[in-house]
């Protein structure tokens, strides 16, 4: 089974500091260092790297070619990503001493994600296929409605979460990965119960397998029918940007390759905590073989 995932591209430009900067504050950082990231790359390059066959549709700048060398290299196809007379996107991101960040996103080229490129892309896929969006790109609206026409299945990590993302199709999508704060605001739930969000997401959208990470308290798997739960793997966090996207990838990475719901929550809660204790977004996603020794490390 094929993976379409058509998402951003972004230089991250990390800040290392001790506390993030306060209104009317200035600080001074303790590093600055650029890396490859962008929701949409970094859960590619998981995606790769959990053995699963993905293509990357998104744009780029000029300056991008940083960006599809790091998929090249991690067995993306990055064939259909488009070179564009703009600059690449960028986020600003803080990381403090704690490895929590803050992130500014830019979104230059993946701003210009048109409809007419979006149908070229599809055109290649089929029935069955996986497309994997986050909301980070223009027209994912029209990816869902698009893609569903044609009898793919749908992934969407609504993230980050926007106004508009709400009246998107939402209910045509198959899975959505959603962590804390996007699924309480998407159930639109006044509780911070777990049970709750969970509850209110069930009777948002009926139809779908929902995924909620919830940070420390490890993440669930559900649908109507079925409620599975994963603990975390506890780690010392050393910088937090693209964990998320890490355990998005390699969540479905495992099931496109044919593992059941709980082995791939289980890698990708593995992932993500390997991702945690690295710094950057894309570098630091693990192997299969790391995630696979990690685990067996943790018995
Ligand atoms: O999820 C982490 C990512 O969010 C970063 O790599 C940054 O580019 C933003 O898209």
């Amino acid at each position: 089974m094929r993976v379409l995932n058509i998402g951003s591209l972004n230089i991250d430009k990390t800040y290392s500091v001790k506390e993030f900067v306060q209104p009317k504050e200035t600080i001074k950082a303790l590093r600055y260092e650029e890396f490859c990231g962008g929701k949409g790359l970094n859960q590619s390059v998981a995606l790769a790297k959990a053995g699963a066959e993905v293509y990357h549709a998104g744009a780029v700048g000029k300056d991008g070619t940083i960006l599809t060398d790091i998929l090249k290299t991690a067995g993306v196809h990055t064939d259909y990503i488009q070179e564009m007379d703009v600059v690449s996107g960028h986020a600003v991101i803080q990381v403090d001493e704690n490895g929590q960040n803050n992130i500014i996103i830019c979104g230059g080229a993946n701003d210009s994600v048109s409809k007419a490129y979006i149908v070229s892309v599809l055109d290649r896929f089929l029935a069955g296929d996986i497309v994997l969006l986050q909301n980070e790109i223009s027209n994912v609206d029209f990816v869902i409605t698009e893609a569903k026409k044609r009898g793919m299945t749908v992934a969407l990590n609504p993230s980050p979460m926007s106004a508009e993302l709400k009246s998107y199709h939402l209910n045509q999508v198959d899975y959505l990965i959603v962590n804390e704060v996007e699924g309480k605001e998407l159930a639109e739930v006044n509780s911070e119960k777990i049970s709750d969000i969970m509850e209110g997401l069930k009777i948002k959208f009926p139809d779908a397998f929902i995924v909620l990470t919830l940070g420390e308290k490890g993440s669930y798997f559900f649908n109507q029918s079925e409620t599975i739960y994963q603990d975390i793997f506890k780690v010392k966090a050393v910088d937090t940007t693209g964990a998320g996207d890490t355990f998005c990838g390699y969540f479905l990475g495992g099931l496109a390759e044919g593992l059941t719901v709980q082995e791939s929550l289980k890698n990708a809660s593995a992932a993500s905590a390997i991702a945690v204790s690295r710094r950057g977004a894309a570098q630091s996603i693990p192997t299969k073989q790391e995630v696979q020794n990690f685990q067996k490390n943790k018995k």
